[in-house]
């Protein structure tokens, strides 16, 4: 199955980036630590030009800390760029983020001049939440199924950081399908646009080959020397999703396997680790 999710507006969205990049002093992406390669805007590269740039590896309570430690040193390889892991849900993370915008532009630190900060990220990896605990109020809508975020607004944090919140910056086009496959595996995407046993047999797939003890240890799994079909039959079975008949009902057994690991059952895994 190809996931493909072609935003009619990207055109649109991307001349506003291009014309707001001009008024900004540094960029926050917001990533999904799990997946940071993946959760990644393309097209950011090409306009992000040389404005300092912080790559925020946000939902770290769910990603492996090793894995998350290797992107960090990763990202940071490129110059301007600074890595920065954390949850975005706890009330720490708007004090982090804070204090490195200002250590990345120091001469923008002065009385009413404010840091121009533009703070961009694709649907689901936490920019609303970001937002909230950054302004430590309700700022942005959290929760919503992936969608578009269509205004640009201005927060004024009142502390010398100006923020510009972007229209949501979809991907073009999903072409890399494994890419589309890990971002379906975390939720990133909307349940219509995927069948969720295939996804959950690329999930088996990944957790077999790189958390094959917890996956043992979670579902009460002996060997793990089966197709991923048959585990995840298997898993089904275990765990009694099962149709008249005793059959195993795939459905529910993708559903149970790919809830448990978005949230966090099977303990902290990441869904890609960088190339070296
Ligand atoms: P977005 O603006 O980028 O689209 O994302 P949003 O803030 O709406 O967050 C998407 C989901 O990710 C929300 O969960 C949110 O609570 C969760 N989230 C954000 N940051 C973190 C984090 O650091 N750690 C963890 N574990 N989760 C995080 P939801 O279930 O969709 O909504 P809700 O139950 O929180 O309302």
């Amino acid at each position: 199955m190809k996931i493909d999710w072609y935003p009619g507006h990207m055109k649109k969205a991307r001349e506003l980036i291009n014309d707001l990049v001009k008024n900004i002093d540094l960029i926050v992406e917001i990533l999904d630590a799990r997946l940071p390669q993946s959760s990644a805007n393309p097209v950011l590269r090409e306009l992000h030009g040389r404005r300092p740039f912080i790559r925020v590896l946000n939902k770290e309570d769910l990603a492996d800390p090793a894995t998350t430690k290797a992107w960090k040193s990763y990202f940071e390889q490129e110059e301007g760029v600074k890595a920065l892991p954390l949850s975005a849900k706890n009330h720490s993370a708007g004090a982090s983020l804070q204090k490195l915008c200002r250590k990345m532009v120091p001469h923008r630190c002065k009385p009413g001049r404010p840091i121009r900060v533009m703070i961009v990220g694709i649907p689901n990896v936490g920019k609303s939440t970001m937002i909230n605990t950054l302004a430590g109020k309700k700022m942005a809508r959290v929760g919503d199924k992936p969608a578009i975020t269509t205004c640009h607004q201005q927060i004024d944090l009142r502390n010398g950081i100006l923020l510009s919140d972007t229209p949501g910056l979809l991907w073009p086009n999903l072409s890399d399908q494994e890419g589309a496959q890990r971002l379906a595996t975390s939720g990133a995407i909307s349940e219509n646009a995927y069948d969720q046993v295939e996804i959950a047999l690329f999930a088996l797939k990944w957790l077999s080959e790189t958390y094959p003890e917890r996956l043992k240890q979670r579902y009460k799994l002996e060997e793990l020397d089966l197709e991923a079909s048959a585990l995840l039959a298997k898993i089904g079975s275990k765990r009694g999703c099962l149709v008249a008949g005793g059959e195993v009902d795939m459905r529910r057994a993708a559903d149970l396997l790919l809830r448990e690991l978005r949230g966090g059952q099977l303990g902290r895994i990441s869904l890609e680790t960088p190339d070296v």
